[in-house]
């Protein structure tokens, strides 16, 4: 039961949680700041405590698959209200948000408000009656939740304005770029390269997707017929390299060897900062890039060192591998300078190109947003130049360094 006490506490906590997204920048609109003030969080966050669910970090999970992993979780307040943001969604708008939970779609009721229509679709039946039973509940009784895999998107309520997409997907079906609008726009977390950035991609009058900004997140896998296991190749105990990208070649026992080969450190007398930015420019400025995964185990051993804890760009050559490092330097904005460490025979010369593109990056990229991405939709080709060309099952990424 709810008491006068906790009414007192969720008007609060509200009101912080709408601060909180305005100081980190996450909220920046009127209309996005006045629907987290609007609506209830915590009628979609049932079990969890209040000061859980309006935590501005906090997505708590509804659903796990047998293996253990999230297959649903509410999305947390600041990522959604840096999609919202990225979406602009205006009154009267036709919205379609892929993976339900109900909370995003009341934002997204509020800001469509009584002209506009949103309609919300996931492929699991306990989330469907979930975030129906809970809209309802809050007084969203115009939004609609539909049971399908949206890899087909929701042609009987298309055209959309908007797609807000919720999940992680490895591509964009074509179903989402025909049921949009000729000038509408798709807010998609894209898996790249094996890190997922959501991207606010707009169509253009050829129908191919151009990206207006994008950022780093982290999002429950796309399942149904989209669905994509990524590439993972073990190297050792407790080491793996993470590819997306079939056309790369592995040669394992050399690779193994390599690791277990003395390491080589280079220095760039270049800036590390915004991992996350830097980490884009690497993994798509040399198709030999990869992700480098390591167990704590193996960092205790003094195999590999810290970054490959929580994946790191390698870059592979046919007998060595080099990977980004960092060093206090207090010449350096950040505090820090980058670097590579580098295993095998061909150590160096591997070295010698990564300290180049962590140079590179530091001269002329180092900032938000750098990237231009496009996508390009079958039979569209990517016109020949020096970007970095990404293919996928219905069309190709490519990702320009203006
Ligand atoms: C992070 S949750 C959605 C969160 C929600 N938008 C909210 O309000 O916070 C992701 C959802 O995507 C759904 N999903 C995954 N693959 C899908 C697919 N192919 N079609 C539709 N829904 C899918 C999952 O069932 C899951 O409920």
């Amino acid at each position: 039961m709810v008491t006068d006490n906790d009414v007192q506490d969720i008007a609060a906590l509200r009101t912080m949680m709408v601060r909180e997204l305005r100081d980190q920048g996450a909220i920046q609109s009127e209309p996005v700041a006045a629907a987290f003030a609007a609506v209830p969080r915590h009628l979609f966050t049932p079990g969890e405590s209040l000061q859980v669910a309006y935590g501005v970090d906090n997505a708590p999970i509804v659903k796990r698959g047998d293996d253990g992993l999230t297959l649903s979780s509410v999305s947390a307040p600041h990522l959604q209200a840096t999609m919202l943001e990225a979406a602009e969604v205006k009154p009267g708008m036709r919205v379609c948000e892929v993976g339900s939970g109900g909370y995003n779609a009341a934002l997204l009721a509020e800001l469509v408000g009584g002209s506009g229509h949103v309609t919300s679709v996931d492929i699991d039946p306990d989330i469907v009656e979930r975030a129906s039973t809970f809209l309802n509940e809050a007084g969203y009784h115009r939004v609609d939740v539909v049971l399908a895999d949206a890899e087909e998107g929701v042609p009987e309520a298309a055209p959309f304005d908007r797609i807000i997409v919720t999940a992680g997907s490895w591509d964009i079906p074509p179903a989402w770029i025909d049921q949009l609008t000729d000038d509408g726009r798709i807010v998609v977390p894209l898996r790249l390269k094996g890190t997922t950035r959501w991207i606010a991609f707009d169509r253009d009058s050829r129908g191919s997707l151009v990206s207006r900004g994008y950022g780093l997140c982290v999002f429950v896998p796309f399942q149904g017929a989209g669905s994509h296991t990524e590439r993972n190749v073990t190297i050792d105990d407790g080491v793996v390299l993470r590819l997306d990208d079939e056309d790369l070649k592995i040669d394992v026992a050399a690779a193994r060897r390599a690791l277990h080969l003395p390491k080589i450190e280079r220095w760039s007398g270049a800036v590390f900062d915004m991992p996350d930015e830097q980490m884009l420019f690497l993994l798509t400025n040399d198709p030999n890039m990869a992700l480098l995964h390591a167990d704590q185990q193996v960092i205790d051993q003094g195999l590999l060192s810290r970054p490959a804890l929580r994946g790191v760009p390698v870059l592979i050559g046919s007998d060595s591998f080099a990977y980004r490092a960092a060093r206090p330097n207090d010449d350096m904005s950040s505090g820090y300078e980058s670097g590579v460490y580098a295993h095998g025979p061909s150590a160096e010369e591997l070295a010698g190109r990564y300290v180049e593109l962590l140079r590179r990056w530091a001269s002329k990229y180092h900032r938000r947003g750098a990237a231009s991405i496009e996508y390009l939709p079958k039979p569209a080709e990517p016109a020949a130049h020096s970007s970095a060309v990404i293919a996928k099952r219905h069309g190709t990424v490519v990702v320009t360094w203006p």
